[in-house]
């Protein structure tokens, strides 16, 4: 198995891409910490990995949250005694997001807390036990938006995971010396509860998406997933500062 043992926390564990995450990486013998704002979607998603053979723990923790982000980093390290990978997968992508002219500081500021002061809580937490071992594989998720500028923008959502890009960038600098490896992926439109709820009530906008990708369709979390296994496991060994843009191709389209 690719991932035999390693102690692999996945954030927005309950979510589209988390939960399919958190099977495949389970099937490849991880053990697996599910982590979700609620304790009723960790532990849904801690269940299905059980259910079906594989290994997992479950814990609620808001990752923009200092105290909680802390929690979750110890709770993985009192259960398996290491932490191997780091997934920071959660994220969100409010409605309210649009243009920087006319989105609120409250709808910016509650995009920036999740998705990149997440990042980085996870990273300060789980980045000191990875170098007491010597190794470690953080795997950050931006996306597509982050390298494209977009006419219906979502401004916030744009700017976050930018920052993801840079922040991906610096770590993998700092510590790949000691042992520890930072990469992120871009990901293009998932079939995910994010985008799927958005989409479902405006069909313009999911044509308009759909024209733009070369494969025209959107992809399915497991077409991520199967990169951040990669990421997550040793063949990975010399990757380190990348970004892989998985997206079907819609980042290469210029007509
Ligand atoms: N779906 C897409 O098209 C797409 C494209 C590019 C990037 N992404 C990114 O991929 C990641 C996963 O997205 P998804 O499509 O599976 O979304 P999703 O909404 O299905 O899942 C996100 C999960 O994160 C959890 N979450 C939200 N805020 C949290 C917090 N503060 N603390 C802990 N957990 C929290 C949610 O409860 C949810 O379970 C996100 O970072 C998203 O920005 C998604």
């Amino acid at each position: 198995m690719r991932l035999e043992d390693k102690v692999t926390i996945i954030t927005g564990a309950g979510g589209g891409m988390g939960r399919t995450a958190a099977r495949m990486f389970a099937a490849e013998g991880a053990r697996v910490v599910c982590v979700d704002v609620t304790e009723e979607m960790a532990d849904s998603a801690a269940a299905d990995v059980i259910g079906a053979g594989g290994q997992a723990t479950a814990v609620a923790a808001d990752v923009s949250r200092d105290d909680q982000a802390k929690r979750m980093v110890e709770h993985a390290v009192a259960t398996y005694g290491r932490i191997d990978v780091l997934y920071n997968n959660a994220g969100i992508m409010p409605a309210a997001d649009h243009s920087v002219t006319d989105t609120d500081v409250e709808t910016w500021d509650k995009v920036m807390a999740v998705n990149v002061r997440g990042v980085y809580l996870g990273c300060k937490y789980a980045i000191p036990k990875m170098l007491e071992q010597e190794s470690g594989s953080i795997i950050n998720i931006a996306s597509f938006v982050a390298i494209l500028g977009c006419s219906v923008p979502q401004d916030a959502y744009t700017a976050s995971k930018g920052a993801v890009l840079a922040l991906t960038k610096s770590l993998a600098v700092q510590f790949a010396p000691r042992g520890v490896r930072t990469n992120s992926i871009s990901p293009g439109p998932i079939e995910t509860p994010m985008l799927m709820d958005w989409l479902v009530k405006d069909e313009e906008a999911k044509q308009l998406r759909l024209a733009r990708n070369p494969t025209g369709r959107f992809g399915k979390p497991e077409e991520i997933v199967l990169a951040a296994i990669y990421l997550a496991s040793d063949e990975s060994r010399w990757t380190n500062g990348a970004n892989l843009v998985i997206d079907g191709g819609i980042t290469v389209n210029y007509f």
